[in-house]
């Protein structure tokens, strides 16, 4: 016999020891019925850093996760609970849309501060108008105390005309609108509103106005031409 067969022998002896441990290890997981295979810390491997698998000279090992690891891991679950409580269930928290819709708003009030500043109300002011919700609202307002018996709560006209059709006597454009709430109608129930509720609140229920117009409310019929939105 050479030495290399010699050699080769032992290996062998060796290898067959090991699958035996192997063996040994897995019966003792089936006996415990412990089928997820985590080591038995109990036992004389309490580092579990003993293979419980070896295949094909592959070892799989049952080690303690290290405890920065454990503990990161249950710092990101009580994170997770508390942003949960904070953004979803309290509300507390500003959530993206939100901070979004601010912008939006901000952008819109800037851009009525600035046509309110420049003075003439061209269509496009009147259109940045509508697009700034403090400055609906307020017209909004305006229309439900000083319109609504003329015009409806809804707008869509009683003794005066729908407003909320594409039909317009005195003109649909933001500008014809402005100036027939301003001015009023001569010799019609459309008083001139300019002086009686000031230029602001014109402006404010003007821009109402343009947020509701073609939505097409149930109401008297089409009085005047039909204008395209502008
Ligand atoms: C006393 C009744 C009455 C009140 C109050 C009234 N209106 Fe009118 N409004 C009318 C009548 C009637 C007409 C139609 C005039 C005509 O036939 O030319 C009219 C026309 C209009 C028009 C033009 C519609 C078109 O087709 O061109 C607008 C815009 C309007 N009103 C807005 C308002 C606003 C805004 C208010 C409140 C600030 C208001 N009205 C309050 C009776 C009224």
């Amino acid at each position: 016999m050479s030495t290399d067969s010699l050699d080769t022998a032992a290996k062998n002896e060796a290898e067959a020891k090991q699958a035996a441990q192997a063996d040994a290890n897995r019966g003792l997981d089936a006996s415990e019925g412990d089928d997820d295979n985590h080591g038995d810390y109990g036992g004389g491997d309490p580092d579990g850093s003993q293979p419980i698998h070896e295949y094909d000279d592959i070892k799989e090992c049952d080690n303690l996760l290290p405890r920065w690891w454990l503990y990161t891991l249950y710092a990101t679950i009580v994170f997770a609970f508390g942003y949960w409580f904070h953004y979803e269930v309290f509300k507390t928290g500003a959530r993206q849309m939100d901070l979004y819709n601010e912008d939006v708003q901000a952008q819109a009030a800037a851009e009525s501060a600035r046509v309110r500043a420049a003075g003439v109300m061209t269509p496009a002011a009147l259109l940045a108008f509508s697009r700034d919700a403090a400055i609906v609202s307020r017209g909004q307002q305006v229309f439900r105390t000083n319109c609504v018996t003329c015009h409806a709560a809804n707008a869509g006209g009683l003794v005066g005309p729908n407003l909320t059709d594409e039909f317009w006597i005195h003109g649909g454009n933001p500008d014809q609108i402005y100036a027939t709430i301003t001015d009023g109608v001569r010799g019609r129930a459309m008083a001139a509103w300019g002086p009686q509720i000031g230029i602001e609140n014109v402006q404010a229920v003007t821009a109402y106005l343009l947020t509701i117009r073609n939505t097409h409310v149930t109401g008297r019929p089409p009085e005047g031409e039909r204008v395209q939105a502008q």
